[in-house]
């Protein structure tokens, strides 16, 4: 365990499928090993308990988010490392998370819509594309891409060792591990 380390709230946003998850879990064992103190929020986890109830509506949404984010915010303050992985489709509810915790580095984990849904890793594209699903993230619902990402991870391209060292590099950059 480290005896000194700054919390910051490092948030992945991005289309279902295009590697949030996977890339936090990466970043959390490498942080884990250095002994950094990591939490993550992910959003699938956290609508199983804190955001049940919840579904993908706008205010749902809107709603998820700003738990999620003030989950973040003590943790963040408490001098955690908080890992958030939500698709966050809306950039003023993005932006009000960035004044609410301050130590915020934004990441746009971003692969092109069809890449996603060709890797469709658990069927939701499908199911969307028949209409069991509606307002699914891309197909008949919006997502609103970062303007000034801190970070950009192009999943499509770059593989999850990469993607992952430009989030741990940023971090190192700036000043939050050694
Ligand atoms: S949001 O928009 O930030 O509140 O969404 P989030 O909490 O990240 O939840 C996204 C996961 O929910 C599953 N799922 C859907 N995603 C988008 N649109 C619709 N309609 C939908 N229905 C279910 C899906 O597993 C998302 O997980 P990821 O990891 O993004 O694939
Ligand atoms: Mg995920």
């Amino acid at each position: 365990m480290r005896q000194q380390q700054r919390g910051v709230t490092i948030w992945l946003t991005g289309f279902s499928g295009a590697g949030k998850t996977t890339i936090c879990q990466f970043v959390e064992e490498k942080l884990q090993a250095q002994g950094y103190k990591v939490e993550v929020l992910d959003g699938d986890v956290m609508r199983q308990n804190l955001c049940n109830q919840l579904g993908f509506s706008k205010e749902d949404r809107e709603e998820n988010i700003r738990r999620i984010g003030f989950v973040a915010h003590l943790l963040t303050k408490n001098d955690v490392i908080v890992l958030v992985s939500v698709i966050s489709p809306y950039r003023h509810i993005r932006q009000q998370m960035r004044q609410l915790i301050g130590n915020f580095i934004e990441v746009y984990v971003n692969a092109p819509l069809e890449v996603c849904e060709r890797r469709d890793v658990k069927g939701l594209y499908k199911k969307a594309r028949t209409g069991e699903i509606k307002c699914f993230t891309g197909i008949d619902d919006p997502y609103e891409v970062p303007l000034h990402p801190e970070v950009e991870c192009t999943t499509e391209r770059e593989s999850i060792v990469q993607s992952a060292n430009k989030v741990l590099n940023k971090l190192e950059e700036l000043g939050y591990i050694d």
